[in-house]
């Protein structure tokens, strides 16, 4: 319960007229949204006005409603936003507490807003509303987020570093191409909001409870309005479903998922054994009891945090998939996960944008550790395949001669021109050149290589798609 909810005894509700007793007090509690749902007030007045303006234009109602609907609202709205409005539990959620202040101060006015609407249209109306402006605020911190990597990767589009499959060392990458891997990832993301954002921006309002009304009514001028694409089409629809909300959160829990596996590997590259980074002291923690430690602790909540966000998608599938049509009260559920998926992408797309500029590399320990475990065995497999030899059996020789560099451990160069002929004749003076890291990075030169100057034109590219 907010601050701002006082906790009074049961009232009589706005729609207790067909009731013989107050309801009890506990049930108000259990269903009563006010405490959660206060956070759509704006959205909630800004639809409202649509509506009343609709109303008019259309002779439901007359101008001077509208006028004291219109003052009603601006006191409202300064009362919101100066944490002055006084919101009351019997009033049970936010389109009651409203309507009921607006009453307050506009009269009969304020009794006539609810014609020709349900709560049933309007919190779906809400919900859409606000979801649009969260999917908008979300892309700018994903953009500030794919920032922070383009900016890096072009710092280290030469900066060699293992590539790893199976978490073992594998074949050379520069970390600026690694890291150009999670912008295309961000990409998508913001891909897949924007589509989110196409289907949840369509107008359910004028269903009114299930089937419509009877006033004549312009949903197209209220559509226009609140900046909406369209119209829900089905009025059973357009206040029961909730896919928009579920579509929002598969993509949210999509990019918690690409969160979450920057982080693993942030924790590890930052741990000893690894060296690779260095991250500021203002994005890490110590610990009560080991003086020496600092810790990882945000990169390990936020893959902790992507866990939650799952959840939310998960709740809301569950909430949904057995309903039947039209509205139920087990609508209301959706705020709670909605509201907190959208904090929680806020909260880590923000951090972790100023996070990522933070990174101090390590290269000489990038490169250290790219020098071991035979990282270019392949280009010498492709060596050999090139000067004729089937890859198979290039694959077969170059894994022979890897046994013999682990047995003497040292690196597959180091076996020296004899050693290395003894596998194959077809090794020459030249093959230094590709069992060098550096020789390795810039054979790989196709679009989406590693070869550096391949991971400079993705940045380049790439900053240009964030214009
Ligand atoms: N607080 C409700 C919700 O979030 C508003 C709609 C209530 N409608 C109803 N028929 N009880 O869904």
């Amino acid at each position: 319960m907010s601050k701002n909810t006082k906790k009074t005894p049961p009232a009589a509700a706005t729609w207790s007229g067909r009731f013989a007793e107050p309801v009890a007090e506990r049930v108000q509690r259990y269903t009563a949204s006010v405490s959660f749902d206060q956070r759509l007030a704006e959205h909630d007045v800004r639809a409202s006005l649509a509506h009343a303006r609709m109303l008019t234009a259309c002779a439901v109602i007359s101008k001077r409603d509208l006028a004291a609907i219109e003052s009603g609202m601006r006191t409202i709205l300064a009362e919101l936003r100066g944490g002055k409005f006084k919101w009351s539990l019997a009033a049970e959620d936010v389109h009651l507490n409203i309507e009921r202040r607006l009453t307050a101060l506009a009269g009969d006015a304020g009794k006539r807003l609810h014609t020709a609407r349900s709560r049933n249209d309007q919190v779906a109306t809400d919900v859409r509303l606000w979801l649009r402006d969260a999917i908008d605020a979300i892309g700018v911190r994903l953009v500030a987020l794919q920032t922070s990597l383009v900016d890096l990767a072009e710092r280290h589009a030469a900066t060699v570093m293992p590539g790893f499959t199976h978490l073992q060392v594998a074949q050379p990458v520069t970390f600026g191409h690694h890291l150009m891997a999670y912008f295309e990832m961000f990409a998508r993301d913001r891909e897949r909001l924007g589509d989110c954002r196409k289907r949840a921006n369509r107008l359910p309002l004028g269903a009114a409870a299930l089937a419509g009304t009877s006033y004549p009514i312009d949903r197209d001028m209220v559509a226009k309005e609140l900046g909406f694409d369209g119209l829900c089409e089905n009025s059973l629809d357009a206040v029961s479903d909730r896919d928009f909300a579920i579509e929002f959160c598969a993509a949210a829990a999509l990019v918690m998922t690409h969160i979450s596996r920057l982080s693993e590997e942030l924790v590890l590259w930052m741990s000893p054994r690894y060296g690779f980074i260095r991250l500021p002291d203002r994005f890490c923690t110590g610990s009560s009891i080991m003086p020496q430690k600092k810790n990882p602790d945000v990169p390990e909540l936020a893959r902790g945090k992507s866990g939650r966000v799952t959840g939310h998608l998960m709740a809301l599938l569950m909430l949904m998939k057995a309903q039947p049509l039209a509205y139920n009260k087990d609508n209301q559920e959706d705020k709670e996960p909605l509201f907190d998926t959208v904090d929680t992408l806020d909260d880590t797309l923000a951090i972790f944008a100023e996070l990522v500029a933070g990174i101090e590399v390590d290269a000489g320990a990038m490169r250290a550790a790219a020098l071991e475990g035979h990282a270019t065995a392949t280009d010498l497999a492709d060596y050999l395949t090139k000067k004729g030899l089937p890859f198979r059996d290039a694959h077969e020789a170059v894994a022979r001669a890897v046994r013999a560099a682990d047995a003497r451990g040292c690196d597959l160069a180091a076996l020296g021109l004899a050693e290395l002929r003894s596998f194959s004749p077809l090794v020459g003076t030249d093959v230094f050149k590709v069992l060098t890291l550096e020789g390795s990075l810039a054979s790989r030169d196709h679009a989406g290589g590693t070869a550096p100057r391949r991971v400079r034109a993705a940045a380049r590219r790439a900053r240009k798609s964030l214009k």
